[in-house]
């Protein structure tokens, strides 16, 4: 019998650049992780990102994906696949907004954000599972929301539907992958301080609005969901899948 000791770990981020995937690369770094992350637009972020890793003695590859183009998956699955023999943990962070009202929502809108932040998780989990199932034992967490779990206040139906979308996504693929050893869970935030959300949150009186709304009465950081992150992927949670772990400060409405 052949035993693979594997004592090198590695981590691929989505949109791990900004927000809540920057503070997770930073979350597994601390954490001895290899750190694998892609950017969409902002390079100066990821490169800045992969400098501030590798000043803590941390290994880390970086490259631009679009998570809702299957040609862009396949370049960014070359790009890691040719520097990692693979892949422990996958975090389907990568996402954007939209606020509009349900009346004024267009075709493209519905579509752009159906394709990232649903489409996406299904293109790089499809693209990135080979290299998960050659770990063994391996962990997939999906950023949902709350907006998935409850609808919301802000978001559109856009956004509250790919959200949902990805909580059952979460919940088929655990009973898929479970015999294979593969945990698939999510995480679902409330308002987090990232860019995504700036515009609710940039005064005083904006956030005083938003923070009446969690019962712990503050705003997520990126580090709170980091670190709920990190709990799902590592094995503390090794008996954990197809759940969903609410990380939004006891939110009283929606
Ligand atoms: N902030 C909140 O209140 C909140 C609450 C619940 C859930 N979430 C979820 O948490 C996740 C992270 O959000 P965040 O708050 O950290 O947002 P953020 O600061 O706006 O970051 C979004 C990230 O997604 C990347 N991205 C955007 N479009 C992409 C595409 N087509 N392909 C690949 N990457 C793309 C961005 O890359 P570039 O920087 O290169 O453009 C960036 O890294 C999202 O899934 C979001 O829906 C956020």
């Amino acid at each position: 019998m052949v035993i693979v000791v594997m004592s090198v770990m590695y981590v691929l981020i989505t949109g791990g650049d900004r927000g809540i995937g920057r503070a997770t690369a930073i979350r597994f770094g601390r954490k001895g992780y290899n750190i694998c992350f892609t950017y969409y637009s902002r390079v100066k972020e990821a490169e800045e990102l992969a400098g501030l890793l590798e000043s803590m003695g941390v290994k880390a590859f970086f490259t631009r994906m679009d998570v809702g183009s299957p040609e862009s998956v396949s370049e960014g699955l070359k790009f890691f696949s040719s520097r990692i023999p693979y892949l422990n943990v996958l975090v389907n962070n990568a996402g954007i907004i939209s606020v509009n009202r349900f009346d004024d929502i267009t075709i493209d809108e519905w579509n752009s954000i159906i394709r990232v932040n649903l489409t996406g998780v299904y293109l790089v989990t499809k693209a990135f599972l080979p290299l998960l199932r050659k770990a063994g034992r391996a962990s997939i967490v999906n950023v949902a929301s709350l907006a998935g779990q409850t609808g919301n206040a802000v978001a559109s139906v856009a956004y509250c539907a790919s959200k949902a979308g990805v909580i059952g996504f979460t919940r088929r693929l655990a009973v898929e992958l479970g015999p294979k050893g593969i945990r698939v869970n999510a995480v679902a935030p409330s308002f987090v301080e990232t860019d995504m959300v700036r515009e609710f949150i940039n005064t005083e009186e904006k956030r005083e609005r938003v923070k009446s709304l969690h019962s712990l009465h503050d705003i997520a950081r990126p580090e709170d969901i980091a670190n709920a992150i990190y709990f799902l992927a590592n094995e503390d949670s090794r008996f954990i899948t197809g759940e969903v772990l609410s990380v939004n400060g006891g939110r009283l409405t929606c």
